[in-house]
């Protein structure tokens, strides 16, 4: 069985577009709230709820990060980029994963892998200072021999390989070679014992070729499950989701 982390970041994006300085949340009208879609997901099937709290918040509040923690009863896994105000922030909450992810300004989602090799050192203590807390962290990278090597000499725990290339990718010609390049990710992260998720750009149909990589263990989907939910409401989009994960 395949898990699936429902990540939620796009409903607090729909919220932001009209709430963005709205305080709390008097006489009940702001919405959508992402933790409710994260408690509903969570009844629907949901193995775990994702959120990255950005350094710019522009979507998830750290105020939705902790009402998450104490409301839903649900796996968190907090992604995070590598820097100390966000390491001392994951002390605090102590959720259950903290995936690592590179942060830039000016992107519109996260668009590239984690540099392990370029960010070493940083990378290590990141890694290191989750292990001292039990908290188990994967370093969302891409699908490339050195950055999975690496990524296990650290005493990553686990990987998330980043899927977007491949999803971007897809309907083209370069698709089958991006598969291949995560297929050998995946084997060799294995190979190293490092437990091996995926995410990015994961939708109801690349899901069917993603979910024959070999040694899946969690993926974790936003932007096409909420917006399938948008139709369908969040229970049945991410039954149909994990149906389609583990038919
Ligand atoms: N995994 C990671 C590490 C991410 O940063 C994101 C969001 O960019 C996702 C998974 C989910 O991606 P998507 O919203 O495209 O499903």
């Amino acid at each position: 069985m395949i898990l699936l982390g429902v990540n939620i970041d796009h409903g607090a994006t729909l919220r932001q577009a009209r709430y963005r300085d709205a305080e709390g949340n008097p006489g009940g009208g702001v919405e959508p709230d992402p933790v409710a879609l994260a408690e509903r997901a969570r009844l629907a099937g949901a193995d775990g709820i994702t959120v990255h709290l950005r350094e710019d918040r522009r979507h998830i509040q750290e105020r939705d990060v902790w009402r998450l923690r104490e409301s839903v009863r649900a796996r968190l896994n907090l992604e995070m980029a590598c820097t100390q105000a966000m390491v001392d922030f994951a002390l605090r909450l102590r959720p259950e994963a903290v995936c690592v992810v590179p942060e830039n300004r000016a992107e519109v989602t996260t668009e590239g892998g984690l540099d392990v090799v370029g960010g070493r050192e940083r990378v290590k203590a990141c890694v290191a200072a989750m292990r001292g807390a039990g908290i188990e962290a994967s370093l969302f990278i891409d699908p490339d021999p050195e950055q999975v090597e690496l990524s296990a000499e650290l005493g990553a725990p686990v990987v998330e390989l980043h899927t977007g290339a491949y999803a971007n990718a897809f309907w083209g010609p370069a698709g089958a070679g991006e598969f291949e390049r995560l297929r050998a990710g995946a084997e060799r992260a294995h190979g190293l014992g490092i437990k091996v998720n995926a995410g990015h750009g994961i939708n109801y149909v690349n899901i069917a070729q993603v979910r024959t990589l070999p040694h899946l263990h969690e993926l974790n989907i936003g932007h096409s499950i909420l917006s399938r939910a948008l139709f369908t409401g969040i229970e049945e989009a991410v039954r149909e989701m994990k149906a389609r994960m583990n038919p």
